[in-house]
């Protein structure tokens, strides 16, 4: 599966820890391309940890940077392409995602619980990360669904068996 003119091989798409970084380095390798995060363009770009951008500009002047940075990923990246696990929340980037190729890595509250922990270097969990889990996918879930043109758990499955099925599932 391809996009129709050029635009990334795949987009990932899905929650923080569901190994978006791992699996998309994975493909790339597998697939002879580039990989490419919009969060490591952000940081680049702004000279500062996404934590600093929360803290100091707060979540709403980090969603704008966002879409501006995976709009631009879209129009130059040709290999594979991870979004940070939020960038769906925002309608505009929703729609760039129109016509590309995306996947949702999808892992269920325990598990997302048991693989990030209480991680303070994710601002949106540092709090109490089961009921942040359940309420950020609850708002979450469907809109990954909607952008997405496959769906790939990864509930107690390895890396290379994520990234085995998601190269299966896009020749389907
Ligand atoms: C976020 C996910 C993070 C990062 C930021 C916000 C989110 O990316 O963009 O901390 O809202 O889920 P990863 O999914 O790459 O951790």
């Amino acid at each position: 599966m391809s996009p129709a003119s050029g635009g990334p091989r795949l987009v990932l798409v899905g929650p923080m820890g569901v190994g978006k970084s791992t699996v998309g380095a994975l493909l790339a390798q597998r697939l002879g391309v580039a990989y490419r995060d919009t969060d490591d363009d952000i940081v680049a770009a702004e000279g500062r940890a996404i934590s600093e951008i929360f803290v100091d500009d707060g979540e709403e002047r980090f969603r704008v940077l966002e879409k501006a940075a995976v709009r631009t990923a879209l129009a130059e990246h040709e290999g594979v392409l991870a979004l940070g696990g939020g960038a769906i929340l925002d309608a505009d980037t929703r729609a760039l995602l129109t016509g590309h190729p995306v996947v949702y890595l999808s892992m269920d509250v325990e598990e997302a619980t048991r693989r990030t922990g209480l991680n303070v270097a994710r601002p949106l969990l540092a709090v109490n990360p089961r009921k942040q889990w359940r309420e950020l996918m609850e708002a979450r879930r469907h809109l990954y669904t909607e952008v997405a043109r496959v769906v790939v758990p990864t509930d107690a499955r390895t890396p290379e068996e994520v990234a085995e099925a998601v190269l299966d599932a896009l020749e389907k």
